[in-house]
């Protein structure tokens, strides 16, 4: 293992070069306050406050420094209900099946042959194929690669058993299905444990679609965690000058709105918009915008993705260069969640009344059909 403050400072140096002076502090100034040693090779042993940057632990989930040995769970939430990416559009193209794992399920995500996404459960209503596994894609069905049995995307009713001339087929023949929509580059699905229908939208984000924003930059990387636990890091502030090395615990206004939430920071330059639980919007003036998904893999697994847009006058790489700083920032989180439980009740100063504020916004996302 090698600590190198002069790597991450020459790191720095190399970022800041196409910024090209932007008015407002960028995004990273909040993780820039003292030195922060940056880390190459696998953490054996690790000394935070700050905790050092390993940009590398971000893609390469064997470097992650885990020491929790307790089995029980760490979380004591469901699946949130909530819109959550599953795919990047281009990762799918029509006729195109791919087998997904998210929401504790296995899933099937197919594109129709006239473009639409489609998400089902995996397991064909007949006898149990998995229709990811050499499924095709018939017009708007899936053709189970079983016994042929098709069903359709959008209502998961089978449309046709094709070895029989029977008539009636029973409504039990019926995939689960999950409202899908494809929107800011990404296909999206609603999970709702209980089965409802959304009762929110997924932002539009201008930016993506923009000829004065450069192409988007995509990040992808897993975490042991929930959800909640990522999006509590946000509300916490204490933690930035602990964790991320910010000189002073920065300030933030936080606000909540029925599925809405708001931060303010940066005298107005940086501003976080939260859409439901695991979906996010954080704008930089003069630096990004930036949209983040964390999709449920199971209770204690997450799947992020963040999606990075920069004004183009800030020259090429400046979306490259705020995702980097971005993910070399969250690598500082990781030996933090990874490793610890959700206290509950916690013991919270007066300062740190927006977690609390957090946790009862939080609380709308969830539902419990078995109590
Ligand atoms: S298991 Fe799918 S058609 Fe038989
Ligand atoms: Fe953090």
């Amino acid at each position: 293992m090698t600590i190198s403050s002069e790597a991450r400072l020459s790191q720095q140096a190399t970022r800041a070069e196409p910024l090209g002076q932007p008015a407002q502090p960028p995004a990273d100034s909040l993780y820039q306050g003292v030195e922060v040693p940056t880390v190459t090779g696998p953490l054996t042993e690790l000394v935070g406050l700050p905790m050092p940057q390993c940009p590398d632990t971000v893609t390469d989930l064997s470097m992650r420094y885990r020491v929790r040995r307790e089995r029980r769970p760490r979380f004591p939430f469901p699946i949130p209900n909530g819109w959550f990416i599953v795919a990047t559009a281009d990762e799918l193209a029509p006729g195109q099946v791919k087998p997904l794992y998210y929401f504790g399920r296995d899933l099937v995500l197919f594109r129709g042959a006239d473009g639409t996404p489609h998400l089902l459960d995996a397991y064909c209503p007949h006898l149990g194929a998995h229709l990811g596994a050499g499924g095709r894609v018939v017009g708007g069905t899936l053709q189970c690669p079983f016994h042929g049995w098709r069903f359709d995307g959008q209502s998961g009713t089978c449309v046709e058993v094709p070895y029989d001339d029977v008539d009636h087929i029973p409504k039990t023949a019926t995939a689960r299905t999950y409202p899908t929509l494809e929107r800011n580059h990404m296909i999206w699905a609603w999970h709702h444990l209980e089965g409802k229908e959304p009762f929110y939208d997924v932002p539009e984000v201008p930016e993506f679609h923009d000829d004065d924003w450069s192409p988007i930059v995509v990040r992808d990387f897993e975490v042991a965690s929930c959800c909640q636990e990522m999006a509590e890091n946000n509300v916490d502030t204490p933690h930035f000058k602990f964790v991320h090395g910010t000189e002073a615990v920065p300030e933030e206004e936080f606000h909540t709105d029925g599925h809405h939430k708001r931060t303010v920071a940066l005298d107005g330059a940086f501003v976080r918009e939260g859409f439901g639980l695991g979906l996010g919007v954080l704008r930089v003036r003069d630096y990004t915008t930036f949209l983040s998904s964390t999709t449920p893999i199971d209770e204690e697994h997450v799947h992020c993705r963040w999606i990075f847009t920069s004004p183009r006058s800030l020259g090429d790489g400046t979306a490259e260069a705020a995702a980097d700083s971005f993910v070399a920032g969250v690598s500082q989180d990781f030996p933090i969640w990874e490793n610890k439980i959700y206290k509950d009740p916690p013991v919270l100063r007066p300062s740190e009344k927006g977690v609390t504020e957090h946790r009862r916004w939080c609380e709308q996302f969830y539902s419990y059909p078995d109590a």
